[in-house]
C-alpha cells in the first residue's frame, strides 16, 4: 500500500453535524500527513429509514457505506454522546459488522458532547466496543464539546493538537513503503 485509503463514520444524523465535522477534520489531517484519499459518511448518508426494519429499500446508502467502511486501510469513527453513550443508529451500524471484518485494522476513535462530563464515552464505551473486533485502536483518543467549535469547526488549540497527535499514531499501523515495480517475467 502507498496510498492509504481513510475512511470517517460518524454516528449522528445531523446536518450540520459536529461529530461529522470531527470525523471530516481528522480524514483531512490524515491525507495531509499521509497522502492517499478519504472518505467520510453518517447515518444520514445511509437513508432516511436506516434502522427501521431489514428492507434494503429503507437504506439505500448502506451497502455502499458499509463496503467502503471494511475495505478502509485505516478508520476514524465517532459519534455524539446521547444520553451518557453512543447513539442508537452508531451501534445499529456497527453490530452490521462481521466479528472478524476489522481484525488488526487501524481505528482512530472521537466523541462530541454538549459538555465534558462524558469526554470518558471514549475509554469506557467505545475502546470496549472495538476491543471485540480485536481492531487496532490508536492510544489517542479524541473529544470535543460544543465550546471548542466556532462556525462549524474545532478551533480550540489543544484538541486541534489532539487530533494531530492522534493521527500521527496511524504512522505505526499503515504500510508506506513505496509500491514494488512489478517483476519482468524470465526470459
Ligand atoms: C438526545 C440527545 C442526548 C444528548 N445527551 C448528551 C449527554 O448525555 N452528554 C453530553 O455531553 N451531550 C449530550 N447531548 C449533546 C450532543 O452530544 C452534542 O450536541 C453533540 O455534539 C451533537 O453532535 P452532532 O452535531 O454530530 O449531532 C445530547 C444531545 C441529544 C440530541
Amino acid at each position: 500500500m502507498t496510498t492509504p485509503r481513510f475512511v470517517g463514520f460518524a454516528g449522528s444524523w445531523s446536518r450540520p453535524s459536529k461529530t461529522r465535522q470531527l470525523v471530516t477534520q481528522a480524514a483531512e489531517c490524515a491525507v495531509a500527513r499521509f497522502g492517499g484519499s478519504a472518505h467520510v459518511f453518517d447515518i444520514a448518508d445511509l437513508g432516511a429509514g436506516f434502522g427501521l426494519g431489514s428492507n434494503p429499500g429503507n437504506a439505500p446508502g448502506l451497502d455502499a457505506h458499509l463496503q467502503e467502511f471494511l475495505s478502509a486501510d485505516a478508520l476514524i469513527v465517532a459519534s455524539p454522546v446521547y444520553k451518557g453513550s453512543y447513539t442508537g443508529l452508531f451501534k445499529h451500524f456497527i453490530d452490521l459488522i462481521d466479528p472478524q471484518a476489522l481484525l488488526g485494522k487501524p481505528v482512530l476513535l472521537g466523541a462530541t458532547g454538549g459538555g465534558q462530563r462524558h469526554a470518558l464515552i471514549i475509554e469506557h464505551q467505545l475502546r470496549p466496543l472495538f476491543g471485540f473486533f480485536e481492531a487496532r485502536i490508536l492510544a489517542t483518543g479524541v473529544y470535543a464539546s460544543s465550546a471548542e467549535f466556532t462556525d462549524g469547526r474545532i478551533t480550540a488549540d489543544d484538541t486541534g493538537a489532539r487530533l494531530d497527535r492522534a493521527v500521527a499514531q496511524f504512522a505505526d499501523h499503515l504500510d508506506l513503503s513505496p509500491a514494488r515495480p512489478a517483476l519482468r517475467a524470465l526470459a
